[in-house]
């Protein structure tokens, strides 16, 4: 494999940092507010494979027609597979938030190559450009190297441009444009997937056609989400308990009120139950010195806040003057993992709107749905991602809620690797081991699940043979079942008598 052949290089003394080498400058009449400008970066070297860099330019008439309005771009980086780029699929890949940067993925989960302690660029044997084409994309505005003077407020908004984005990437790589295309990302890409999905799905010429979706511990359904930090921190999500019992028991006794009042955000929209919700549910977040991305681990202080001391060395590298030259980027623009000032420009209740009907729109078209999740995480936990898929409402409801009472087993290099329920189109696929970020906490597992899906249909369930040429299989232990189940299933009835709807009954069943 191609990786085996490049030497380790220490990325923060290049010899000299060239821009990148100009390809060309895409429009499209359909798409009057857009431009894509396409560059080849030339000294940034986390892969040997061909490589695309550049922005999509958003209204640049009206940027350059008012000065001193910064234009609004967004950053794309795209690798080529190292196997066989002219039949290998090709997958867009976004991070969540919202606010924070795809970037972080080349060098911290499933990227061509890792950083070590002391900034080493090492190749990643297991990176996700094994076997396909990934495209990184730093969206919405004002996200990682994606700037702009405008905002944008809400995911459908930020659609419009990464559907936008796409159809101007396949018009210049019409070779692109005939592989299989998934859309795969993590957290709240949960939101952003399924939206971008459909929107692609709705346009008129249908020029792009989605394979599949796969979400990493995706926000998809926000009560589901609420619903299930109880028993997960509780001791009934597959891990000992991890708060006080007083804490415990109090959060079970706020549950009802908190997931009443989110309920009634969810469907009427109103302020009120909007902001009730987050008093009533603010015991049900307080992870105290836990890190919310792992129940295992403790959460340091770090410059980027995300608990992870390594995410500090990606922001350098990505915040270095040579990078930002050998990537095209502007040296003024400060980057960030996930960026502090974001969150003010977009919509706080974006969150709030349930993307499963969307899930449910895709399904009913044949896409195929992967929802995956790192059963360690708590902030978007595993039994969340249960919960929403087996009540998912779609042809194979049914089915579904069979197949998530004997979910089947998933073995990597003989060892067990998770759990799996599968019917049709949707595959819901429990993680062993991993936090919130799969491909960081178990690249091997993580590159199995991935290659799995988009080279064999999403067939888990033949446990083959290590396919792992002689590495190890990454660094996790055996799976330790040990703390087994909680005493029974957590069942969470709000009543809302005000407007005497159903009562909504959210069950997360434990371990
Ligand atoms: C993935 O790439 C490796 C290395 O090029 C190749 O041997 C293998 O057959 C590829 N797998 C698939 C499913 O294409
Ligand atoms: C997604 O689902 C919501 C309802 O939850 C709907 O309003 C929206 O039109 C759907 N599609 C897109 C592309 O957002
Ligand atoms: C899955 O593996 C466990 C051991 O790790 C075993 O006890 C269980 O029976 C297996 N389940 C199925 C459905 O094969």
């Amino acid at each position: 494999m191609q990786w085996l052949y490049f030497a380790i290089f220490a990325i923060f003394a290049p010899v000299q940092a060239l821009a990148p080498r100009f390809v060309a400058s895409v429009t499209e009449n359909e798409l009057p507010l857009y431009k894509l400008d396409v560059n080849e970066p030339r000294t940034i070297n986390v892969d040997k494979v061909k490589q695309y860099s550049g922005y999509l330019t958003v209204r640049p008439e009206s940027s350059s027609f008012f000065g001193g309005k910064k234009d609004d771009r967004l950053f794309f980086w795209l690798f080529e597979s190292r196997n066989d780029p002219r039949t290998d699929p090709i997958v867009l890949w976004l991070n969540g938030g919202p606010g924070c940067s795809s970037m972080q993925a080349i060098l911290f989960e499933n990227g061509p190559s890792t950083l070590s302690d002391n900034n080493v660029v090492t190749p990643n044997p297991y990176s996700w450009n094994n076997n396909a084409t990934i495209i990184y994309l730093d969206q919405p505005l004002n996200v990682g190297y994606s700037v702009g003077t405008d905002k944008v407020r809400t995911t459908q908004q930020a659609a419009e441009d990464v559907y936008s984005f796409l159809t101007l990437l396949f018009k210049q790589f019409p070779e692109y444009a005939d592989l299989p295309f998934h859309i795969a990302g993590e957290s709240y890409a949960g939101r952003y997937i399924p939206v971008i999905a459909e929107r692609i799905m709705d346009a008129r010429n249908r020029a792009i056609t989605v394979e599949s979706i796969l979400m990493g511990n995706g926000l998809v359904d926000v009560v589901a989400e609420y619903a299930s930090y109880y028993p997960m921190l509780c001791g009934q999500g597959g891990y000992k308990e991890v708060l006080d019992p007083q804490v415990c028991s109090k959060m079970q006794k706020d549950l009802p009120q908190c997931i009443s009042d989110l309920q009634s955000c969810v469907d009427y929209g109103t302020r009120s139950s909007c902001y009730k919700s987050s008093g009533s549910c603010s015991s049900q977040n307080q992870f105290g010195k836990l890190n919310p991305y792992d129940i295992r681990l403790p959460c340091p202080q770090t410059r980027t806040n995300m608990c992870y001391k390594g995410l500090d060395n990606v922001q350098d590298f990505f915040d270095s003057s040579a990078v930002k030259t050998g990537l095209g980027v502007d040296q003024d623009v400060t980057y960030q993992v996930c960026s502090t000032n974001f969150n003010g420009g977009f919509d706080r209740w974006d969150r709030y709107e349930p993307t499963k009907h969307n899930v449910t729109t895709i399904l009913g078209q044949g896409v195929r749905v992967l929802v995956y999740h790192g059963d360690k995480d708590i902030i978007v936990n595993w039994l969340s991602g249960q919960a929403w898929t087996r009540d998912l409402s779609w042809s194979g409801h049914q089915q579904f809620v069979d197949a998530i009472k004997s979910p089947k087993n998933w073995t990597v290099a003989n060892k067990p690797a998770g759990q799996v329920s599968q019917v049709g189109a949707l595959t819901f696929l429990r993680v062993y081991d991993a936090g919130h970020m799969v491909p960081h906490d178990q690249p091997a597992a993580a590159l199995d699940m991935f290659n799995r899906w988009i080279h064999q249909k999403g067939s888990f369930e033949d446990a083959a043979p290590p396919s792992d040429d002689g590495q190890s299989g990454g660094d996790w232990g055996w799976h330790d079942d040990s703390w087994g189940g909680g005493p029974a299933t957590v069942t969470v009835t709000a009543t809302r008598p005000r407007y005497s709807r159903p009562v909504t009954t959210v069950t997360i069943r434990p371990y």
